[in-house]
């Protein structure tokens, strides 16, 4: 089970074993671009396996080979909304345990010196607001990106909306905590500061960059 925060209301942070040990192979700067993105869809998977367990079911019937019996199904639609393009390294991973997930794309990326969210793309299912929405990228720094998605998903009328990052920093956190207190946050990792330049400290560095060998 996740651990809460005594400061951070929204935010909820996965200390299981297996996923603190990828974690720490994915903070590792020697693992290289393939290893890293297995690295990073291995840990959203698993997260996603924690998250999960509060989304709403319903009872179904099923037919075995031998008789029917009851089983469950999924309550309401989920969709993953992940934001390009770090969270390319994460997608994979959770459809792995999700395939029922449909999938949306926001794509947004943060002006290297104002630090603000650049939108540029979205394409999204149309009756996503029926349902449960995973916003999906491994990292919340100034929590710009992120805030932002969420108020786009928000206008589009979702109110069921939850935030799977793997590193974040206090100040992403605050940021959600205060415009959308209603969006929990999971997490793997709640890391120390930004630098002066908005990187999370220790964090993994520019995950893009890293998934996609462009640094
Ligand atoms: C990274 C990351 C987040 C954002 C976090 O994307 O994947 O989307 O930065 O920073 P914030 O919380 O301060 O907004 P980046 O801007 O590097 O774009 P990229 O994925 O296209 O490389
Ligand atoms: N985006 C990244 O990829 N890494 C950080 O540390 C901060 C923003």
């Amino acid at each position: 089970m996740p651990r809460t925060h005594p400061e951070f209301a929204n935010l909820r942070i996965f200390n299981h074993p297996l996923i603190q040990l990828k974690l720490t192979k994915a903070r590792d700067k020697t693992t290289q671009p393939l290893e890293f993105r297995r690295t990073l869809n291995e840990i959203a998977g698993l997260m996603t396996y924690e998250a999960s367990r509060c989304f709403e079911t319903r009872d179904v019937q099923v037919q075995t080979p031998m008789e029917t019996t009851a089983g469950i199904g999924l309550g309401k639609p989920v969709t993953l909304v992940p934001i390009l393009r770090a969270c390319i390294g994460m997608t994979e991973g959770i459809m792995a345990v999700m395939p029922e997930a449909r999938v949306g794309h926001m794509g947004i990326y943060r002006d290297e010196i104002t630090l603000k969210p650049v939108a540029y793309y979205a394409k999204f299912p149309p009756d996503m607001a029926d349902g449960h929405v995973l916003l999906i990228d491994p990292m919340l720094a100034t929590g710009g990106s992120a805030s932002h998605a969420a108020s786009v998903l928000k206008d589009r009328g979702c109110i069921d909306i939850s935030l799977i990052c793997l590193v974040c920093a206090p100040a992403g956190v605050r940021k959600m905590m205060e415009d959308h207190p209603d969006v929990t946050v999971y997490t793997a990792a709640l890391d120390r500061e930004l630098n002066d330049k908005g990187y999370i400290l220790p964090g993994l560095g520019d995950a893009g960059d890293r998934i996609f060998g462009t640094q």
